[in-house]
C-alpha cells in the first residue's frame, strides 16, 4: 500500500509515477484489496472503451436502390437523423441555376452534392435555428415553397440541397461525412 500511496502522491502533485515491473508485480500478489479495486475499475474502463456495436454505428451504408426519385429518407447516424433525398432532374436543375447570391448562406448546388451524382442529396437533418428536426421526407411532409424540408418549429425553410432559403435557420443544413461505395450505395461516416 506504501508503493500505492507513493505513486499517488507523486501524481497528484503532476509528475507521472515510476512504478517498476517488479513493484507492478508486488502491487498486485501484496493487497487483495488492490485486485479487488481493479475489478471494480475494470467495468468503467471498459465502458470507456467503445462496444464493436457502437463502433459499426460510427458508419452507416445506405442502399439507394428504394429510394425513387423525388423522394427521400431518414437515417440514424451517431444518434443524429440523416436525409437522403433522390432528386429529379427538374429539382436538381432549379437547384442548379439558384442563384448563389440570393441565398442566405451561400453554396453552389455543386458544393452540396457529390461529383457525378448530382441527384442525392445528403444532409444531417437538424435544423440549424434551434436543432428542430424538418419536414420533408414523408411523401405527406410539407416541403416549404423550396421543395425541400420545412422546419415546424419556427418556420425555416430549405430548398432540395439542403440550403436555408427562409429563416430564422442561420445556416444551411450541415454536411456529414460520405462517400459514394458504388452508384447504388452510400457510407456515412
Ligand atoms: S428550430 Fe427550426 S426554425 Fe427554429
Amino acid at each position: 500500500m506504501a508503493e500505492v500511496a507513493a505513486a499517488q502522491t507523486v501524481a497528484q502533485h503532476g509528475q507521472p509515477p515510476i512504478v517498476s515491473k517488479r513493484d507492478f508485480l508486488k502491487l498486485l500478489t501484496g493487497s487483495g484489496a488492490i485486485i479487488g479495486t481493479g475489478a471494480l475499475v475494470w467495468p468503467f474502463i471498459d465502458y470507456m472503451n467503445p462496444s464493436k456495436d457502437v463502433l459499426a454505428l460510427s458508419s452507416v451504408e445506405v442502399d439507394l436502390t428504394p429510394i425513387p426519385a423525388g423522394q427521400g429518407i431518414t437515417v440514424s447516424w451517431r444518434g443524429k437523423p440523416v436525409f437522403v433525398r433522390h432528386r429529379t432532374p427538374e429539382e436538381v436543375k432549379k437547384s442548379q441555376d439558384t442563384r448563389v447570391s440570393d441565398l442566405l448562406d451561400p453554396a453552389p448546388d455543386s458544393a452540396r452534392v457529390k461529383p457525378g451524382h448530382a441527384p442525392w442529396v445528403v444532409v444531417i437533418g437538424i435544423c440549424t435555428h434551434l436543432g428542430c428536426i424538418p419536414l420533408g421526407n414523408k411523401p405527406t411532409d410539407p416541403r416549404g415553397d423550396y421543395g425541400g424540408w420545412f422546419c415546424p418549429c419556427h418556420g425555416s425553410q430549405y430548398d432540395t440541397a439542403g440550403r436555408v432559403r427562409r429563416g430564422p435557420a442561420p445556416a444551411n443544413l450541415e454536411l456529414p461525412t460520405y462517400a459514394f461505395e458504388s452508384d447504388t450505395k452510400v457510407k456515412i461516416g
